[in-house]
């Protein structure tokens, strides 16, 4: 019988298909995150985990995991793991790619109208004891979005179904990503420019790269120098794709019109400074936090623990070349 190991209570549907596989489960039920020492400890006799995006799966956690044959990420983002590491191994590392697509665009949204048109601060005067007194010819002017420039970073699932929301608001779409996009070209007019084009003519952007090497600090303070002073960034993607303490020094000096952000550098720590910020909205990285996205998220994630554990492909292997390990 499989041992498999959860690091945090999930939608109860993933839980009962691994139940009903017949492995024998263990979670960490408790509502505080699972403490490192603990981690290294129960993975100790697990052929399989599935595990968070909060959880750093390195070389260590592999050491004490000597049995691991599948990590199952729930996320879909797996800059937390070192896929290189697992794959030497022989280990099948899953993610949970599509289910959240729409749910995190839509959050990337939430935030960028939020920012814009100061809906935190509005709601914050609103409760003041005589904050509302009436309508007011200049209270709280933001600014508009029809018609305006979106720039996505990143057009993958996530920046493309940011890109195709962006329709009903008449947006002309720039985006920079590895590689062209025809269909975005084509149905939005979308144009692919490189990142300099991107941050000197957009009104909004939206992160949407994942986190790796190449992408760390990819938008720092000279990035932001090069943006309008009346456009704002949106981060969805991974914090430290953002140098966080330049953000703050361009938000405090206004060389940009305000940010709204779901994740940070080095979560759940913020760069100091930030929440002093008016011009800035902050989320606890909420983007795939729709009941209905974490249902499915927590059926992929399990569905794939299942597959790689009886010896069949999941659906979302992050590192194909595994099986070629595998087999030898
Ligand atoms: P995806 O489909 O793989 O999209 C990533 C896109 O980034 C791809 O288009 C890729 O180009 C492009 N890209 C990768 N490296 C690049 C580079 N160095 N320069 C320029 N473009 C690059 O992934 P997704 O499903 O959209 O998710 C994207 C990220 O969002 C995840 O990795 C995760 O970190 C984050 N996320 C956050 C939340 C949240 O809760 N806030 C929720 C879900 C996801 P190609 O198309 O050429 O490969
Ligand atoms: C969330 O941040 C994810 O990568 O799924
Ligand atoms: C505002 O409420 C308006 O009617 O213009």
């Amino acid at each position: 019988m499989h041992k498999v190991f959860v690091t945090r209570m999930i939608p109860q549907e993933g839980l009962d298909l691994l139940s009903t596989a017949r492995f024998r489960l263990e979670v960490h039920a408790n509502d505080n995150p699972i403490s490192r020492k603990e981690l290294l400890n129960k993975v100790r006799d697990k052929d399989g985990l599935l595990c968070l995006l909060s959880e750093k799966i390195d070389k260590k956690l592999m050491d004490a995991g000597r049995s691991l044959r599948v990590i199952a990420n729930y996320a879909v983002g797996y800059d937390n793991i070192d896929v290189e590491e697992a794959t030497r191994r022989g280990i099948i590392v899953t993610n949970t790619p599509g289910v959240l697509t729409e749910a995190t665009a839509e959050m990337a949204w939430a935030l960028l109208f939020s920012i814009s048109r100061r809906i935190v601060e509005a709601d914050r005067l609103m409760r003041e004891t005589n904050g509302f007194r009436g309508w007011e010819p200049m209270l709280l002017l933001g600014e508009g979005v029809s018609g305006k420039t979106l720039g996505i970073v990143g057009a993958g699932r996530i920046g493309q179904a940011m890109a195709w929301m962006s329709k009903g608001f008449n947006m002309r779409v720039l985006y920079f990503s590895r590689s062209r996009k025809e269909n975005l070209e084509k149905d939005l007019n979308a144009k692919r420019v490189e990142l300099e084009t991107l941050l000197k003519e957009s009104d909004f952007v939206s992160l949407h790269v994942p986190l790796t090497p190449e992408t760390h600090h990819l938008i720092g303070a000279r990035e932001l120098s090069l943006m309008k002073k009346t456009a704002y960034l949106i981060n969805t993607a991974r914090g430290p794709v953002v140098d966080e303490k330049a953000l703050v020094d361009a938000l405090r000096d206004k060389k940009i019109a305000g940010a709204g952000l779901d994740v940070y550098e080095d979560e759940p720590r913020l760069a100091s400074g930030l929440r002093k910020l008016d011009n800035v909205v902050l989320a606890p990285h909420l983007g795939s936090a729709t009941t209905e996205t974490r249902r499915n998220m927590s059926i992929m994630a399990a569905e794939n623990l299942i597959a790689g554990l009886r010896g069949k492909t999941p659906k979302n292997v992050v590192n194909p070349e595994v099986f070629r390990a595998i087999k030898k």
